[in-house]
């Protein structure tokens, strides 16, 4: 019997181009900005990547299996939406999140000002408690100034 017993971990990753006429939404919030995400959806990498990190956690393959953005009933699926159907597929495994973190490099603009805000949509939508969200920010010290790219891990315990 060892402590890691039950425990499992996930990563997930996500990059989007930053283009002009564009929203940027970062785990939920929208930060003001000149530039946003490039992608069908709502182009939210933080939850993208939160959301394989869920899925690889049970070795489940990542969101394109399941929601696959060429299929049009996914293809404008609100990523809170998707984080919360993959929470619910960790439920449904008899397993449960432990904590969460994420780190997000963009270079422009300053994202700080919104840590608390992020931290607090991402506590909604993964129903953990506060200490259990983990934010980080970095910039790509000007090697990629025009996409945005978050990384996620996740502690799962499978009951
Ligand atoms: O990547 P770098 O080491 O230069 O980041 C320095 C600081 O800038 C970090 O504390 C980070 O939280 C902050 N930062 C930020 N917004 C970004 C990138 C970094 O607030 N878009
Ligand atoms: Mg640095």
């Amino acid at each position: 019997m060892s402590v890691l017993d039950g425990l499992r971990v996930g990563f997930g990753e996500d990059a989007h181009a930053l283009v002009p006429d564009r929203r940027l939404v970062l785990g939920g919030v929208e930060v003001p900005s000149l530039r946003g995400a490039a992608a069908h959806s709502d182009g939210d990498a933080p939850l993208h990547a939160l959301a394989d990190a869920l899925l690889s956690s049970l070795a489940l393959g990542d969101i394109g299996v399941y929601y696959p953005p060429s299929d049009p009933a996914f293809e404008n699926m609100d990523s809170r939406e998707i984080l919360s159907r993959c929470l619910g597929t960790l439920h449904s495994r008899g397993a449960e999140l432990v904590n969460a973190a994420l780190v997000v490099t963009l270079d422009t603009p300053r994202l700080g000002p919104y840590r608390a805000d992020i931290v607090r949509a991402l506590e909604n939508l993964l129903r953990l408690p506060p200490g259990r969200v983990g934010v980080g920010f970095k910039t790509s010290e000007g090697l990629a100034p025009n996409h945005v790219q978050a990384r996620a891990t996740v502690l799962v315990r499978v009951r």
